[in-house]
């Protein structure tokens, strides 16, 4: 199913293939992130479209372009219900690194918890990698708490990954 939601300033739509250049461009905007997730500052659109395959078989799972206008500016993966565990989760949101800070994250998670909401769903989890700071304070002013760590494949690399998740408001 190809989705769409549309915030105040930007747009979540289901990614097609030709997008993925582009969205190499989001991945190297960001080489600390590259290297705690591969342990290198890059990565290549071989690995990015790789990614990308691994999900599209995953039922209810939608890999998303985060759009500001006619600017693709992120990355967004969600499974409404997880067949592992009938868990909401927002695997991946990564952004451009110009376009950080600027509240185009929040309104994402906004976006995809609103969704999650009105299929039913009761909390919506992420997994975040223990020494990944910024993305812990952004998750915790979110409202995330922590619940479990584990030591997963993120990426390249083993690592500790804190299990996140928050109740969601039920849909009216
Ligand atoms: C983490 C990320 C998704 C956050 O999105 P964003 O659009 O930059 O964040 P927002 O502007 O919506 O920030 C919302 C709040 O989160 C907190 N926050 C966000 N980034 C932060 C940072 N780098 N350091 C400290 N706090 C941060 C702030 O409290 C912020 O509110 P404020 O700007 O009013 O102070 C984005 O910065 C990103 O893609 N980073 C690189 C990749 C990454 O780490 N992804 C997360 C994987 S778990």
């Amino acid at each position: 199913m190809s989705l769409l939601l549309s915030g105040e300033s930007i747009e979540l739509r289901e990614t097609q293939r030709s997008e993925l250049s582009a969205l190499l461009d989001v991945y190297n905007s960001n080489p600390g992130y590259n290297r705690l997730r591969h342990g290198s500052d890059a990565v290549t659109l071989t690995e990015v479209a790789a990614e990308y395959d691994s999900t599209l078989d995953i039922p209810t799972g939608h890999w998303l372009t985060v759009a500001a206008g006619d600017r693709i500016i992120g990355v967004m993966h969600i499974i409404v219900s997880n067949p592992a565990d009938r868990k909401s989760w927002i695997s991946v949101l990564l952004l451009h690194a110009d376009f950080q800070r600027k509240g185009y994250g929040r309104e994402a998670v906004r976006l995809a918890e609103a969704y999650f909401a009105q299929a039913g769903g009761l909390h919506v989890h992420h997994g975040v990698m223990a020494l990944n700071e910024p993305a812990l304070l952004f998750w915790g002013k979110l409202g995330y708490e922590q619940y479990r760590q584990v030591h997963a494949p993120v990426g390249r690399l083993m690592q500790p990954v804190l299990l996140v998740a928050k109740w969601l408001q039920p849909f009216s």
